[in-house]
This record gives C-alpha cells, structure tokens and sequence, in this order.
C-alpha cells in the first residue's frame, strides 16, 4: 500500500473569480467546462481538474487529494489509518462524483491538515489547451505535483503520511531560525510511488491560509521565465526570486497567489529512482537564489 501521487488540491476563497484569472492569464491553466461562479475548476491536463476553488469565509486549503492505483490500496489505507485510530470518514456518491472518482474518504492530519483518499479518478477525453499556450504541465504518473503543508505537529504527522498512507522518506532539510529566538526550520520532504522527488513537504511552522506553497511544474526555463513576466506585468506580489533548489533541482520562483496561497512555479525537477534510494539530510535549500520576501501584510 503506496500513495501513488498528488491528484488535486482544494481552496476556499472568499473570490474564487480571482483565481479563475489568475489560473488563466498568469498560470496559464484552462477552466473546465463545468467550472462555476462558486466552484471554479482548473485543468493542467487530462485529468477532470487538478484545482477546485470553491466560495468560502475564508482564503486557504480544503482539500488536499491523494491517489491510490486502485480499490485494494484505497482499502488498505482506509484500515491503516483506522489501525492506527486516526477518525477516517468514506465520502458519499454525491462527493465522489463531485471529485470525478470511484471512492474517495477524508480525514485530518495530526497537524489539522485536511487529506482525502480516493482511487478512480475519470479522466476526459478532451485535449488539455491552455490559453496561454502552456505546451504542458509535467502531470501524469507523477502527479499535479507537489504541497508543502504546515505541520507545527511535525513528528506525529510525517508518521502519519509515512505509515498510515505509505510515503516514503526523501529528504530532510534543516535551515536557521527564521527570526531570533525562534526554532530551526525543519521541512520533510517525502515521495509518493513515482519519481517526484517530493509530492509532499511539512514545514514545522503555522500558516495562515493553511498551505505553505504548492508547485506548478513546466517543461522548460522559458516557460517558467514568460510566466515570470506575466507575474510582474500584473504586478503579482513575489515570494521568492528565480533560483535553484538543492534537493530536487527544481529551478523556480515563488508567488502569492490570490488569498496569500503560495504558489511555486518551476522546471527540471529530478526524477529519482526510488529503488535503491537512501534518504538524505541537508542544510542547504538552495544552489542559487530563492531570495525570500517578506510576507504580504495587506
Ligand atoms: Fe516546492
């Protein structure tokens, strides 16, 4: 029993208008054809969506959903997380065909974060356009890409992930105390069965919007560098410059998406072949760049 990848993510968002704009003209995802005011659906390729927007009070992450390959992973996960007397809840028809899948269950992470399993999900036979001639996004096996999610519970919850759901150790990054007398900062990145290097980040720190980034993977630099201009013509405000990571290579820069939800967008991450993978530890998130800003105070 393996998660198999990140399949879609959820926000609420008092405008979910915002991020159908957004989506559009800076990420250059294509809005589904039964996308809505209330629940804007966004495309990165086959599948039926790989963003929802819903309306709600409040700007942040609702839903983060994990593939399984199939029923009998799907059960296996349910009764791990019920082995291990975590509160798992099965979705009704009604939200299944909701989310375009056979099954899916929910629950909460040890740090509150919400999860949902599912398996089956219906892909569209229509071709995946962007509007701003995004060739593609790197999707498929590997999923929609990767979450970092905040975990101030950090131990409890990477046991969780790592047992109850099947993900697997990929690095451990130490970085300084964000601000004096603080602790360190410490991200555990793990992988689900595919050569990601991470669909998965916990950060051992609170974050308002319940999200700390997600990441929009593309082919290539010069995909990245035109929606790197897009962002600074709408004046997007940045969370990180242009660089380069150390542990999956990713070249990339970081925004704020409507609502503050971080967002990361970037090419040539490292495929690994988890096989004979060991773990690693650093303390060096960068080669180059990732100037962080800081935070959005409006
Ligand atoms: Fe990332």
């Amino acid at each position: 029993m393996t998660v198999a990848s990140l399949g879609y993510v959820g926000l609420s968002m008092q405008d979910p208008s915002a991020w159908n704009e957004y989506g559009n003209n800076i990420l250059g995802l294509m809005t589904a054809a039964d996308s809505s005011a209330e629940r804007v659906l966004l495309r990165m390729d086959d599948h039926p969506y790989r963003l929802f927007v819903e309306h709600g009070d409040e700007d942040k992450l609702i839903s983060t959903g994990w593939e399984f390959a199939d029923s009998g992973a799907f059960e296996a996960v349910i009764a791990n997380m019920q082995a291990a007397g975590v509160d798992v809840h099965r979705g009704d028809a009604e939200g299944a065909a909701l989310r375009c899948v056979t099954e899916y269950a929910v629950t909460v992470d040890p740090s509150g974060n919400p999860v949902e399993v599912y398996y089956g999900r219906t892909n569209l036979q229509d071709d995946f356009v962007s509007p701003l001639g995004v060739d593609s996004f790197v999707t498929g096996d590997m999923g929609m890409g990767h979450v970092v999610i905040p975990a101030p519970n950090q131990d409890q919850t990477h046991e969780f992930y790592k047992t109850a759901m099947g993900f697997g150790d990929s690095d451990e990054l130490i970085l300084p105390p964000p601000a004096e007398g603080a602790p360190e900062m410490r991200i555990l990145f793990m992988h689900a069965a595919n050569q990601r290097h991470h669909s998965l980040g916990l950060f051992n720190f609170p974050s308002p919007t319940g999200i700390v980034h997600m990441i929009f993977e593309v082919p290539d630099i010069d995909t990245v560098g035109a929606c790197l201009d897009r962002a600074n013509a709408a004046d997007v405000p940045m969370m990180a410059s242009l660089g380069r990571h150390e542990n999956d290579n990713a070249l990339s820069f970081y925004m704020f998406g409507p609502g503050g939800i971080g967002v990361e967008y970037g090419c040539e991450g490292k495929l690994i072949d988890y096989k004979n993978y060991q773990a690693t530890k650093s303390t060096l998130g960068d080669i180059w760049g990732h100037d962080y800003a800081p935070p959005v105070t409006e």
